[in-house]
C-alpha cells in the first residue's frame, strides 16, 4: 500500500487561512503547490451537505475529478461546537486503509493530503450519483442496497481485525470519537433524559473498554453515495480502533428512524433493519468477539435512537411529535433491553404503534 506522505511544495500563501470555498484562492493554491498545471483552469464547485467540513469539487480539463475536503474548526450547527481541524488527517489515514479493507470500488482513493492547510483531496464519485439518505427518505428502499451496506461494514470490521497488529496502533486515539460521538450523543443525552442516564453511562463505560476492531464512527446513509447501483462510503473523520457495536447501532438507527417517519414504508424499513443485521452477521463470520456483539449492538441502537431525538444532533426529518414518540418508545424498552436485533425491531414498532 502507498505509505507516501504527500508533502506540498513551497507556496506564497498563508496556507492555514486558506478557504477552499474561495475559488480564486483554491485555484491559486493548487497551481502553487504543483497539484495542477501552472496555467490550468479547473472548474471548482462548492458541494453542499456537510456540516463539519468544506468540500469542493475540482474538475480538471484532463478529465480528472477530485473532491477537496477541509476540516472546519467551528462546526456549522446552531450551538457552538468546536473540533480540531487535525481530524482531516485521521480521515486521510482512514482512506489509505479502507481502500484495502473494504470491497473494491466502495472507497474513494486519496489523491493528496496537506498537513498545513488541513485538507485532503480524494477521487470524486462520478456523476450521476445519488445520496442514499435522500433515496431512502423518498421511499426508495432496495434490499440490494441494504445488502451492500451490511457487507461493506462487515468487510471493514472483519478485515481490520485480521490486520489488528498494524491497525490497532495506527487508530489507537479515540479522542475524536469521544468529542464527536460519546459526548454529543451519549453523555449529553444522559443529561437530557435522566431516566436513561444509568443505561447510557454504563454503555459509555463499556464501549470505551471495547478495543476490538476498526470502527467507522459515522456509518450513515447520509455518507453513502449510490453510483451505478453501487454504494460508496464517505466521511471517515471519526474512524478509530474500538467497538463495532457502535457502527451497528448508529446505522440501524437510521433504518429504524425512517421506519418511524415513513409510515407507509414502516414494515419495509423494519424488515430492512433485520435483513441488514442478518447479512452483516453472516458476512462477518465467527470472530472471538462476535458472541456478544448482537446484544451490545441492540444497546447501541437504543442509545442512538434516543440520542437522535434528545442529543446534540437530532435527526432533522423527525418533527417534535415524532421526536417525543421515539423518546418515549426507547425509554419504555431500555428498562429491559432486548438481546437480539429482531426483538428490538419488534418492540420498537410495537411501542410506536401504542403511542
Ligand atoms: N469523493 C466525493 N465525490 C463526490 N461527492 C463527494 C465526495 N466527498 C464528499 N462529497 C459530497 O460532499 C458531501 C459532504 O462530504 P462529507 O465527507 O460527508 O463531509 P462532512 O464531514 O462535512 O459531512 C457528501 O455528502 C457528498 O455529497
Ligand atoms: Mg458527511
Amino acid at each position: 500500500m502507498q505509505r507516501q506522505v504527500y508533502r506540498t511544495v513551497s507556496w506564497k500563501f498563508d496556507v492555514p487561512t486558506l478557504d477552499i470555498e474561495n475559488p480564486d484562492a483554491l485555484a491559486a493554491y493548487l497551481r502553487a503547490t504543483g497539484h495542477i498545471d501552472p496555467d490550468e483552469q479547473p472548474r471548482l464547485t462548492t458541494l453542499a451537505g456537510g456540516v463539519s467540513n468544506r468540500t469542493v469539487l475540482v474538475e480538471r480539463p484532463n478529465g480528472d475529478a477530485w473532491v477537496i475536503k477541509q476540516a472546519l474548526e467551528k462546526l456549522r450547527v446552531q450551538v457552538d461546537w468546536f473540533s480540531s481541524p487535525e481530524r482531516i488527517h485521521r480521515e486521510a489515514l482512514g482512506l489509505r486503509w479502507l481502500v484495502e479493507l473494504a470491497p473494491p470500488g466502495t472507497i474513494t482513493p486519496l489523491v493528496f493530503e496537506d498537513f498545513d492547510a488541513h485538507l485532503l483531496a480524494m477521487q470524486a464519485v462520478p456523476q450521476p450519483h445519488a445520496n442514499w439518505k435522500s433515496l431512502l427518505l423518498s421511499g426508495l428502499l432496495k434490499l440490494d442496497h441494504v445488502r451492500q451496506f451490511a457487507e461493506l461494514l462487515a468487510a471493514i470490521h472483519a478485515n481490520a481485525y485480521r490486520r489488528r497488529d498494524e491497525l490497532a496502533p495506527a487508530f489507537d486515539d479515540p479522542s475524536f470519537f469521544i468529542s464527536l460521538r460519546i459526548e454529543p450523543y451519549y453523555a449529553y443525552t444522559a443529561q437530557q433524559a435522566p431516566e436513561a442516564a444509568g443505561f447510557l453511562n454504563a454503555l459509555i463505560e463499556d464501549t470505551l473498554a471495547q478495543r476490538l476492531t476498526l470502527v467507522h464512527g459515522d456509518y450513515s446513509p447520509k455518507n453513502i453515495l449510490v453510483h451505478d447501483e453501487r454504494l460508496i462510503l464517505l466521511d471517515h473523520e471519526v474512524i478509530h480502533w474500538g467497538d463495532p457495536a457502535f457502527d451497528l447501532g448508529f446505522s440501524l438507527t437510521h433504518l429504524l428512524s425512517k421506519a418511524h417517519h415513513l409510515l407507509e414504508h414502516r414494515a419495509a424499513f423494519a424488515a430492512a433493519a433485520n435483513y441488514y443485521w442478518q447479512v452483516y452477521a453472516l458476512a462477518l463470520g465467527y470472530l472471538p468477539w462476535t458472541d456478544d456483539l448482537e446484544r451490545r449492538a441492540a444497546r447501541h441502537t437504543l442509545a442512538c435512537l434516543l440520542a437522535r431525538v434528545a442529543g446534540r444532533s437530532p435527526l432533522e426529518y423527525l418533527d417534535s411529535e415524532e421526536r417525543e414518540r421515539q423518546r418515549a418508545a426507547v425509554l419504555a424498552i431500555i428498562a429491559q433491553p432486548p438481546t437480539s436485533i429482531a426483538t428490538l425491531v419488534d418492540q420498537f414498532l410495537h411501542e410506536l404503534d401504542n403511542r
